[in-house]
């Protein structure tokens, strides 16, 4: 035998015998064996609710420092309140063209945010109404025909009375426009002469609604 013969026997006999080995041994896939950074495999995370040896506060979860702002959040230019929701309704002009897309993303975005207290139909009967939440007024009455779409677009970002502020939710200017005009083509497509809205509110003409509202 010449010595490359005997090598290649060499390096067949080994290939052989690794392959045995594998049948033999049948593996665990399941288990790792050699771990080099245990930490990364097994990680410890920790309950946002318990308690914490970290920070000062003994909290795990914290709050995010102070000015935070979700990524691409509009600030509202108005505060909260009565007083700067009127000023919101005289002078935040609605900036949308009322479009298929606008419309879609109105619909999209009432579906998750507004319909489980103001319902599909904009009654005020959504299931967390249903469930004992104090039922908002119909946004199909009177009321809310007579609001300006700058005090929608308020309430929308500051919440009124028993309604929360939805700005961190909905935190992107071209967001709350949407829906202020999906309610306005809620309002426009649900003739007031509906039993069921006009005794949800005084029945007022549509015309005269729209000429109170503004063109904004
Ligand atoms: C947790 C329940 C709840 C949710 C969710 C909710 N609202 Fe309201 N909404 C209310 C209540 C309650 C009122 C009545 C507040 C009051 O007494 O002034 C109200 C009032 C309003 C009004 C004023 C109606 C009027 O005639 O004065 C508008 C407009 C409105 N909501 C729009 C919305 C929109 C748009 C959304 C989704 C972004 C939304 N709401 C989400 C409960 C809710």
């Amino acid at each position: 035998m010449n010595r490359w013969t005997v090598v290649n026997l060499t390096l067949l006999a080994t290939i052989a015998f690794l392959v045995l080995l594998n049948v033999v041994i049948l593996p665990d896939f399941s288990r790792r064996t050699v771990e080099f950074f245990p930490e990364m495999v097994h990680p410890v995370p920790l309950e946002s609710y318990s308690s914490s040896t970290v920070f000062a506060d003994g909290l795990t979860m914290q709050q995010p420092p102070d000015g935070t702002v979700p990524r691409g959040y509009t600030q509202p230019r108005y505060g909260s309140g009565e007083e700067q929701a009127i000023l919101a309704g005289m002078n935040l002009a609605n900036p949308l063209e009322l479009s298929a897309d606008v419309l879609e993303r109105g619909n999209d975005l009432y579906r998750a945010f507004c319909l489980p207290c103001h319902a599909a139909d904009g009654g005020g009967m959504g299931p967390v109404s249903m469930r004992g939440y104090p039922p908002p007024p119909s946004l199909l009455a009177e009321n809310a025909l007579s609001l300006p779409d700058g005090r929608l677009y308020h309430v929308i970002v500051h919440g009124q009375n028993n309604m929360p502020g939805y700005a961190a939710q909905i935190h992107d200017d071209n967001d709350r426009w949407a829906i202020v005009n999906y309610i306005r083509e809620m309002q426009a497509s649900k003739p007031l002469s509906d039993p069921e809205i006009a005794a949800a509110g005084e029945e007022i003409p549509m015309g005269e609604a729209a000429a109170e509202r503004g063109t904004q």
